[in-house]
């Protein structure tokens, strides 16, 4: 595992874009996981410009996104449906059917992450998976204390994680209470893992995942023991390792 260190934000976008699309440039028909939340916009926004620039060509590219709201449609724009359709999937070229989400309408769980773990087998593994972290170290929608072995399954959000997410909500009181989310045996299974990281409310998750024991209560732990795993992290969400271990341009290694 190797940790990176990013000037801010914008750098730490324009790093994760980089090796995205490195890997893009590599395997053309990658399967890349992709992630919601403030984290990968700038991410996006960057892989949106060089793709306008003519540098990348999504054309081949298969998506697989984290998690999805349960009780919401893709219309509804607090959906991730919405949110990769506005930030990244209506701006590149990658086709419709090749872009995979949890359909958050499904009210069966059981029906829905059969479907989607069918999904995810049917490709053959997930070349790069893209994750963002969450304050309580989750990952996805894995909450603390979700058990490791899980594929794609229905949680109850964490209160953590309703306080978190209500900044995207009109009311805290919309925030829904369930989601599905591939699990961390789906994660796990990605041939690499690209963590990105960003501001000081970051700082303790990230420690505790890498610095910490391996721990369901720190889902995010577990990719210590992952053989491809690479952070980008800024120096606010780097601040409690950075008191421990220096972190030189060519990255430090776990
Ligand atoms: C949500 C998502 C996670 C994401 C986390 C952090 O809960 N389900 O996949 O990593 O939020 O989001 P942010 O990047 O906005 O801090």
């Amino acid at each position: 595992m190797r940790i990176y260190k990013a000037k801010d934000y914008n750098d730490l976008s324009r790093k994760a874009a980089n090796i995205i699309s490195a890997q893009i440039i590599m395997k053309p028909d990658a399967v890349i996981g992709l992630a919601t939340g403030a984290s990968p916009i700038g991410t996006y926004k960057q892989l949106i410009e060089w793709y306008n620039k003519g540098d990348l060509d999504f054309s081949e590219i298969r998506t697989v996104n984290l998690d999805e709201y349960k009780g919401l449609s893709p219309d509804d724009v607090q959906s991730y449906a919405y949110f990769m359709k506005t930030n990244l999937l209506s701006h590149v070229n990658i086709l419709p059917e090749n872009a995979n989400i949890p359909n958050g309408l499904e009210e069966d769980p059981e029906v829905e992450c059969k479907r989607y773990d069918k999904v995810l087998h049917s490709m053959g593994g997930i070349d790069l998976q893209l994750l963002g972290i969450g304050g309580n170290g989750h990952i996805g929608f894995n909450e603390p204390g979700n058990n490791f072995d899980k594929e794609t399954h229905c949680v109850t959000l964490t209160e953590a994680t309703i306080d978190a997410n209500a900044r995207f909500f009109e009311s805290r009181d919309d925030v829904p209470k369930y989601a599905y989310t591939m699990g961390i045996k789906n994660i796990m299974q990605a041939k690499s893992i690209l963590l990105i990281a960003s501001g000081e409310e970051k700082a303790q998750a990230l420690y505790d995942s890498f610095y910490g024991p391996i721990t369901p209560n720190v889902p995010g732990s577990i990719l210590q023991i992952h053989n491809h795993v690479t952070v980008v992290a800024d120096e606010a969400a780097l601040s409690l390792i950075l008191k421990e271990h220096e972190i030189t341009t060519g990255g430090h290694v776990l």
